[in-house]
């Protein structure tokens, strides 16, 4: 039997979704259930084949565990080496190389010493600070926030040089981008699965949080949904995410990918609908079912490389064929034009 392990946090509609979902399926020989654990042995098998972590960014002993679950062969979604590598400052700059439109970003250095630093840990950082030359390049208004966060913890709007420090003095120890702001009239959170399958689903940051998935959503221009399809799975191929939602922020046609590092997204059914919900809990069943068939051929090769790029996973592939809509098989690089130009860096 083949087990497939939900690992999640506060959540409360998705996992069970999830694993009846799977269950419900009746395939021979694969069933799914909450991951039980407990100390966890080195190098031994944990019993699933496939585990969707949905909770491993807030409890490192859970990081642990599945990267010990990977090496015994389970495959994990998302590759819990690579989303540990990761961050968004790298994301915007990925984005940027592959003709994705992103707003012009700079990284900052820490507001405060990080912990067991003094001024002496820091000599190679240039004092004072080019802020001109820093706001010059971003422009106001901008978007100060964290360059590895989430749930919208330490963004700040500024719209000046005085907002912008009084934020900055606020942001702690903490590792900060600054964004030019998209002055968006469409705004686009999508999810992606199995680097191939895309729900776009219209949001509003602008609502109260609980009326932010769009229901009711007007008719969008064609050209730009396949557009920010084809984006947000250029983007997921790239990162190597296999459950993600890329956000786009679209200012005069052009959408700029502004937050596309969540690879364990909201699938609350109260936040994104009944609508959405099915189809995240359906294309997320399947694609851990896919998993758990190819598993068993899988011996990662023990390198570093290979766990970051998910080798073992990519051994499985050649064995699978990923079903990808004809349409959006070729995720073309957009041409630059004049806005994406002004905003990219
Ligand atoms: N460059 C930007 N232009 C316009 N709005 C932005 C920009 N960056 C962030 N925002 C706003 O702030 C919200 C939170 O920022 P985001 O980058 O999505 O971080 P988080 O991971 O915390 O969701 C976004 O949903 C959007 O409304
Ligand atoms: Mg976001």
């Amino acid at each position: 039997m083949k087990k497939i392990g939900v690992l999640f946090g506060m959540e409360n509609t998705f996992p069970s979704a999830l694993v009846d979902k799977i269950n419900s399926m009746e395939i021979d020989g694969i069933r799914a259930e909450f991951v039980e654990l407990g100390g966890v042995k080195m190098a031994e098998s944990c019993g699933y084949s496939v585990i969707v972590d949905r909770i491993s960014h807030d409890v490192p002993f859970y990081r642990a565990y599945l990267k010990n679950a990977a090496l015994t062969g389970t495959q994990v979604i998302n590759n819990p080496f690579w989303w540990s590598a990761d961050d968004k400052f790298f994301n915007y700059a990925l984005a940027s190389k592959l003709g994705v439109a992103v707003p012009r970003t700079v990284l900052l250095p820490h507001k405060q010493y990080p912990p067991q630093t003094t001024s002496r840990s820091l000599r190679n950082l240039e004092y004072p600070l080019d802020w001109e030359g820093i706001f010059e390049y971003v422009k106001f208004p901008a978007f100060l926030k964290p360059h590895d966060g989430g749930g919208w913890r330490d963004v700040f709007h500024v719209h000046n040089p005085d907002e912008f420090f009084a934020a900055y003095d606020q942001t702690r120890d903490l590792c900060m981008t600054l964004q030019a702001a998209v002055n968006f009239k469409e705004y686009f959170r999508c999810y992606v699965v199995g680097q191939s399958e895309v729900r776009i689903m219209p949001y509003d940051p602008r609502r109260p949080h609980e009326q932010r998935y769009v229901l009711d959503p007007p008719k969008y221009d064609k050209k730009l949904l396949k557009r920010v399809e084809q984006d947000a799975i250029t983007l997921c191929r790239a990162l190597g995410y296999d459950l993600n939602t890329v956000e786009f922020a679209v200012e005069d046609g052009i959408p700029y990918a502004i937050d596309f590092m969540n690879p364990a997204p909201d699938a609350d059914l109260h936040s994104v609908g009944e609508a959405s919900f099915q189809w995240i809990v359906n294309a997320v069943a399947k694609l851990a079912v896919k998993k758990a068939k190819s598993s068993g051929s899988l011996h990662p090769d023990m390198n570093w490389a290979a766990f970051l790029s998910g080798a073992g996973e990519k051994k499985a592939k050649q064995k699978t064929t990923i079903k990808v809509p004809a349409k959006t098989k070729t995720a073309s690089k957009p041409k630059p034009t004049k806005a994406t130009k002004a905003k990219s860096a």
